[in-house]
C-alpha cells in the first residue's frame, strides 16, 4: 500500500526543517572556518608539532563517532560551531600524512589546493557515467588521460583510457578487459569451457592483481608467480621458461602483470625485456605502474620506465606520485579498440546512443562504477595552477631523499638496508648489538614490535614489511617536507623506542 500524500502543512513543515541543510550563507560561515581551521592545522603539523599519528585503540574512535550521531541536532545558529567542533574531532584522531615525519605507506602529503578542487567537485555534486551529467569534469578527465597517455609515450589520438577509484580497482578493470581479450566468449559464458587460464605476475605484484583473479573466476590458485631476480625484479628469462611450459600445458594466459614499481621495496620490472617476451608468446602485458608513474614526469628517473608504452594496459594512481589526494587512478589502453572490452551492456535508461559524441563521453562505459566523482579535478587543478614541473620536483626530491637515507644507514653499524633504492621506498633493519645471534624470526618480530610501538608514540609513522618472510622496517618518503635531519632523528628514535623493546621481547630474557 502506498503510504498517503502528506498534506500541504505538512509539506511545508518538512521543508522548514530541511532548509539549513541547503542554506548558502551556512556554507559560507562553516567553510571559512574550515579553511581557518585546516590552515593552522597544516601549519602545525607541517611544523613537526604534535604526534604524526594520533593514536587510539579502535574501540575509543567507535564511541567518539557514535557519540556524534546520538547527539540531538542543535538551533540552527549553532550550526557552524557544530561543524567546526566535528572537524575538530576529525583532524585531533585522525592520521597526520602533512607531517614531515610521515614516512609511512604509499600515500602522499597531498597538495592541499588539490583538496580544495575536489571539495568543488563534491559540493556541486559534478558525477559521471554519461557526458551530460558532468560535462566539464568529462573533459577534465578526457584532457588528462591525454596528457598523462603522451607522457607513458603514445602518439595522440591512438589511446584510450579513464579515472577509476584507486588502483586496485584499476588493475581489476585492465585485467578484465585482458581476460575479455584472451578469452572472448567469457563475458556473456563465463569460464567454464576456457581450459583453465591463468595469470601471469611477479611474486612481489600488489595483492589487488591476485584480488583481480578471484573476482575475474579464475581463482587465485590460478596466479602462477613469476620469479624474481636477486633485485626483486621480474626475471624476463625465467618468465619466457614459464610461458612456454603454460603454452606446452596448453593453459590459456589471460595476462603478464608486470609491476613498475612493486610495493615491498619498491623494484622495477625490466619492461623492454618482459614486453618482448610477452610478444614472442603474444600474451598481454598490463603494468601497475601505480606508484612508479608519476617517475614518467621527470627527466632524471623517468628511464626507470623504459619500455612502458610497449605495455597493452597501464595503471597509474595520481593519488601517489602525483600528490593529489585519495583517489585518483587511471586505466590506459595503448590501442583505444579496447576501451569497450571490459563491460559490455546497453543500460537504454542512461547511455544515448543519440548525443553527441556519445560513448567516447559516457565513460561509465568503460569503468565499473556507474555514479563515478570527478576524481581527477583535482588533478587538473594542481597541474593548472601550479604547471607539470610541480610534479617532476616532488618526484626529484623525495627519490633524492631516499637514496641520502640508504646512504645513511649504510654508514651506521646498527641498520641494514636491504637493497638500494630505485625510488622513494626502501626497507631496512636496526640491529642493535642485543640481536647478535638472534635468529631471523626473532629479527624480524622484532622489527614489527619496534614499528609499531614507535607508531603509537606518534613520533614517527612508518610502515612494515616481510621479505622472505622475515619483517623489516619499510619507509615511502612521500612527504617533500620530510628533511635528512628528519631521517637522522627517525634512526635515533628507533634506537631509543628499541631499548623498550629490547627490554619487553623474549630474547633478552
Ligand atoms: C603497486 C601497487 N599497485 C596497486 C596498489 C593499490 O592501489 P590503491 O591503494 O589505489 O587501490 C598499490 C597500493 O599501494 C600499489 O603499491
Amino acid at each position: 500500500m502506498q503510504p498517503a500524500n502528506l498534506s500541504a502543512d505538512r509539506q511545508a513543515e518538512i521543508r522548514r526543517r530541511i532548509s539549513p541543510a541547503y542554506d548558502p550563507a551556512i556554507l559560507v560561515s562553516a567553510g571559512s572556518r574550515l579553511m581557518e581551521l585546516l590552515g593552522r592545522h597544516l601549519e602545525s603539523v607541517q611544523n613537526r608539532e604534535g604526534p604524526v599519528l594520533n593514536w587510539r585503540p579502535p574501540a575509543e574512535n567507535l564511541a567518539a563517532a557514535g557519540e556524534t550521531l546520538a547527539a540531538p541536532a542543535g538551533p540552527l545558529a549553532e550550526i557552524p560551531d557544530r561543524f567546526e567542533e566535528l572537524a575538530r574531532l576529525v583532524l585531533a584522531h585522525g592520521q597526520n600524512l602533512h607531517h614531515p615525519r610521515y614516512v609511512g605507506h604509499q600515500v602522499p602529503a597531498s597538495i592541499p589546493l588539490a583538496g580544495l578542487f575536489d571539495a568543488l567537485g563534491a559540493i556541486s555534486n559534478q558525477v559521471m557515467a554519461v557526458y551530460e551529467m558532468g560535462p566539464f569534469v568529462t573533459a577534465v578527465e578526457k584532457v588528462l588521460v591525454e596528457q598523462l597517455g603522451m607522457r607513458i609515450g603514445w602518439p595522440a589520438g591512438t589511446f584510450a583510457g579513464f579515472a577509476t577509484h584507486g588502483g586496485s580497482l584499476a588493475n581489476l578493470t585492465a585485467l578484465l578487459t585482458a581476460r575479455n581479450v584472451a578469452l572472448p566468449r567469457a563475458w556473456e559464458q563465463g569460464l567454464a569451457t576456457a581450459g583453465n587460464p591463468v595469470l601471469v605476475t611477479g611474486a612481489d605484484s600488489h595483492y589487488s592483481i591476485a584480488r583481480a583473479a578471484g573476482v575475474l573466476g579464475l581463482g587465485t590458485e590460478q596466479v602462477v608467480k613469476a620469479e624474481l631476480d636477486s633485485r626483486r625484479r621480474m626475471d624476463p628469462v625465467r618468465l619466457d621458461t614459464l610461458l612456454r611450459r603454460l603454452r606446452d600445458d596448453g593453459r590459456p594466459v589471460i595476462a603478464v602483470a608486470a609491476s613498475c614499481c612493486a610495493t615491498p621495496i619498491g623494484a622495477f620490472d625490466p619492461l623492454p625485456e618482459i614486453a618482448e617476451v610477452c610478444r614472442r608468446w603474444n600474451v598481454w602485458l598490463h603494468v601497475d605502474a601505480a606508484h612508479g608513474g608519476g617517475a614518467l614526469f621527470s627527466d632524471r628517473h623517468r628511464s626507470l620506465l623504459v619500455g612502458i608504452d610497449q605495455a597493452d594496459s597501464v595503471v597509474w594512481d595520481a593519488h601517489k606520485m602525483l600528490f593529489v589526494p585519495a583517489l585518483c587512478a587511471f586505466v590506459f589502453y595503448r590501442k583505444a579498440e579496447h576501451r569497450f572490452d571490459a563491460f559490455r551492456q546497453s543500460a537504454p535508461y542512461l547511455f544515448d546512443p543519440a548525443a553527441p559524441g556519445g560513448a567516447d563521453f559516457d565513460l561509465g562505459l568503460q569503468t565499473l562504477e556507474c555514479t563515478k566523482r570527478a576524481a581527477a579535478l583535482g588533478l587538473w587543478g594542481a597541474w593548472s595552477v601550479f604547471g607539470p614541473g610541480l610534479f617532476a620536483d616532488l618526484v626529484d626530491l623525495t627519490f633524492d631523499l631516499t637514496r641520502k637515507l640508504h646512504q645513511l644507514l649504510t654508514e651506521q653499524p646498527d641498520f641494514t638496508p636491504l637493497h638500494e633504492p630505485q625510488c622513494n621506498i626502501l626497507a631496512f633493519r636496526y640491529l642493535p648489538v642485543e640481536l647478535a645471534g638472534a635468529g631471523p624470526a626473532e629479527v624480524g618480530d622484532f622489527q614489527l614490535a619496534l614499528r609499531r610501538q614507535v607508531i603509537e608514540s606518534g613520533d614517527f609513522y612508518l610502515a612494515p614489511v616481510k621479505l622472505d618472510g622475515v619483517g623489516a622496517l619499510r619507509v615511502t618518503l612521500i612527504n617533500p617536507l620530510t628533511t635528512l635531519q628528519d631521517l637522522h632523528d627517525l634512526l635515533n628514535t628507533l634506537r631509543r623506542h628499541g631499548r623498550e623493546v629490547l627490554h619487553a621481547v623474549d630474547i633478552l630474557k
